[in-house]
């Protein structure tokens, strides 16, 4: 199986522990590619709309995002991590999503995104972790990801993980390492279910493309998902 994981923070304070944590429950069984933000990642959308227009590999960004999207389509489970920075992801992670806008289900979602399962870790003191799972969530579920399952941590930041004995770690993280349990089981060559609420969103957009395109034809959006068979019978999901 192959995962992806895209760590909203270089550091490797908690939030990379629980992460850590968590991958090795799969790590026997798995492919790990990692991006660490922002050093993968630098640059901000800067809203030139190339992408929208034309597609993401013409993206001014395009020698980090290109490499983040193939390890991304290919996977088949996504992490993302993040610390909650002001109750959100931080701006690294955002400055990554924006990058993906494009790939929202009003312009050219990726048919292989339907099928995916995804997990989101977040840490915090106080406050803020489930805001700042939700600002990954919602671009994923935007992307067409129904599976996403969000793991949110209030644990201090001075924990000395080097001392802690491997059970009061796992113990520590004991959510995480039942969700890591359940996802090793899972049969990773049948696609994640679609469910109701992507479907929905899928068919509002797909009612929305055909509107735009009797006005204009040439609509860049219509256009793709015309050429993929939505706008007729074809669907991404299985
Ligand atoms: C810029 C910044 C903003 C933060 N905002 C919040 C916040 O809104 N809520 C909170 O509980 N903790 C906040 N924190 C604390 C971090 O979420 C917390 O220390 C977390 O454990 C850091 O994770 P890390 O060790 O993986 O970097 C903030 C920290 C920083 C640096």
């Amino acid at each position: 199986m192959k995962i992806t994981v895209i760590n909203g923070t270089e550091k490797h304070g908690v939030t990379y522990k629980l992460k850590e944590i968590f991958l090795d429950e799969l790590r026997e069984k798995a492919e790990i590619t990692e991006f660490y933000l922002p050093k993968d990642c630098p640059n901000f959308c800067v809203g030139c709309t190339t992408c929208f227009r034309t597609d993401g590999s013409k993206c001014k960004d395009a020698e980090y995002t290109q490499k983040i999207e193939k390890a991304l389509l290919s996977a088949d489970l996504l992490i993302f991590t993040t610390p909650a920075y002001v109750f959100h992801a931080t701006g690294a992670m955002k400055a990554m999503l924006d990058h993906f806008g494009y790939r929202w289900m009003p312009h050219k979602p990726a048919k292989e995104m339907f099928g995916k399962r995804a997990v989101i870790i977040t840490q915090c003191l106080g406050g803020g972790g489930k805001s700042a799972a939700k600002d990954i969530k919602d671009s994923l579920s935007w992307w067409g990801v129904s599976d996403i399952r969000a793991c949110s941590f209030k644990l201090m930041s001075e924990i000395e993980w080097d001392k802690l004995h491997e059970k009061a770690k796992k113990k520590m993280a004991g959510k995480l390492v039942s969700v890591a349990e359940k996802m090793k089981k899972i049969d990773y060559s049948k696609p994640a279910r679609t469910n109701l609420l992507t479907k929905c969103k899928f068919y509002a957009v797909r009612m929305l493309q055909t509107n735009l395109g009797k006005t204009n034809p040439e609509y860049t959006d219509f256009k793709y998902w015309k050429a993929n068979g939505w706008l007729d019978k074809e669907r991404p999901w299985k």
